[in-house]
């Protein structure tokens, strides 16, 4: 009888350890699943961005004219800038809006009108990025110290004092130009030489110039020299200038309105010598691609590279992005920019963020090396073409 009770007793501890037990591995799966879910909700984030990126790379650009007569049933006469007139039909509703004056776009191929857009300055204005004075400055730029040496001379000192210039009856450079892949700080040098002179930045990138705004890059070209002399000091940032300038367009007989927009450009950089206190900076990842007339002395006659960091710029590139993080420890810099081999600045940057974000998912409230790993190894899996405009294009003319 005893011994029945004691084997009742012990199966009785058996199913107790095997709930107890099958609680814990339930424990265990739900926080897998809660760290699935979230992993899901990220993935789905970055599927519907990328969605989106996808069919805006898709869509057609759309072509620019102004109305010059409005005629019933919807119809309009317009102008297109190369000064060919075009009888069309606007797509359903937008009738109360055609008036003769008014900018419009259209669908390249039917030359249907698709929309009406705001008043000529204000979406011109939208076409540049205009800040008065960048908060970018060089203290947040880690290795470059030659070039931003050389913008030093360049650009710096010529706005500066102009009269050491003149005084030695020397040239300062009219336009500079800084290549290096992507990511590599050139947008951000622009911005810092800006911050330095306390100038207006006034920014135009040409691959917008002729992804969007077809038929009126000449226009907008001038307009952004226009401005600047208004807002003097000022430094001009031509961000992607081979999308405009590269020999492939100026040999494609279909491109003349790029290569109006070049011509343009290059008429404003030989008539604007005059202009004191004004700067035209341009960057390019493809200086292979670029048209030589933008070289020329007078033009975009000092070239500069922008390399990738190397290892000790790299350490100083991380300092300056994690600055502002609780780190742990265990996170040591120089071993960082060690694995961070062939990363530009802005990998460094994404590396940061990405270890953040690994952190948070963890719940962890400091980030340590293991974070930091995850995301340098996630950051080299991307393809370094996800942020390069250039390729995109590339791809869509393809
Ligand atoms: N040398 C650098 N020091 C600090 N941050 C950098 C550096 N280079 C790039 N970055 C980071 O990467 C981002 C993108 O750089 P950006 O200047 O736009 O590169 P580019 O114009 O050459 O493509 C910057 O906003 C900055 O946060
Ligand atoms: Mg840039």
């Amino acid at each position: 009888m005893a011994e029945a009770n004691e084997v009742k007793r012990q199966g009785a501890y058996d199913v107790y350890d095997y709930v107890f037990s099958l609680e814990e591995q339930l424990a265990g799966l739900q926080t897998e699943r809660q760290m699935a879910s979230a992993r899901l909700t990220q993935l789905q984030l970055d599927l519907e961005r990328t969605r989106k990126e996808l069919n805006e790379l898709k869509l057609p650009p759309l072509m620019v004219g102004t109305v010059s007569e409005v005629l019933p049933e919807n119809n309009a006469i317009v102008k297109h800038s190369n000064g060919m007139e075009f009888l069309v039909k606007g797509v359903v509703g937008i009738e109360g809006e055609l008036e003769a004056g008014k900018r419009v776009a259209m669908n390249q191929r039917s030359l249907t009108i698709t929309k009406v857009l705001p008043d000529n300055k204000d979406w011109r204005v939208n076409a540049m990025e205009i800040i008065e004075k960048p908060k970018v400055t060089f203290s947040q730029i880690g290795g470059l110290e030659d070039e931003i040496r050389e913008l030093e001379e360049a650009v710096i000192l010529p706005l500066t004092q102009p009269e050491s210039f003149e005084k030695l009856g020397i040239e300062p450079p009219n336009g500079v130009l800084l290549h290096g892949a992507p990511g590599t700080g050139k947008t951000l040098l622009a911005k810092a030489v800006a911050n330095r002179t306390n100038s207006t930045f006034i920014s135009l990138s040409g691959s917008e110039l002729v992804r969007k705004y077809i038929g009126e890059g000449a226009k907008l070209v001038r307009d952004l020299f226009q401005l600047a002399a208004e807002k003097k000091p000022a430094i001009i940032f031509i961000d992607e200038i081979d999308s405009v300038g590269t020999h492939r367009f100026a040999t494609a007989n279909g491109d003349r309105e790029v290569q109006r927009t070049m011509m343009q450009l290059l008429s404003e950089m030989d008539g604007f010598h005059e202009v004191k206190g004004v700067k035209v900076i341009a960057a390019t990842n493809r200086l292979d691609m670029l048209d030589p007339a933008l070289l020329r002395p007078g033009r975009f006659d000092r070239v500069i590279e922008v390399r990738l960091p190397a290892k000790e710029a790299r350490g100083k590139i991380f300092a300056i992005h994690t600055s502002k993080m609780a780190l742990e420890g265990d996170v040591a810099l120089s071993e960082l920019s060690q694995l961070a081999e062939g990363f530009s600045g802005a990998d460094i940057k994404n590396t940061c963020m990405e270890a953040g974000i690994f952190a948070l998912r963890k719940g962890k409230q400091s980030i340590g090396l293991a974070e930091f790993n995850e995301a340098i190894l996630k950051v080299k899996r991307q393809p370094a073409a996800l942020n390069d405009d250039s390729r995109a294009r590339d791809r869509m003319l393809a």
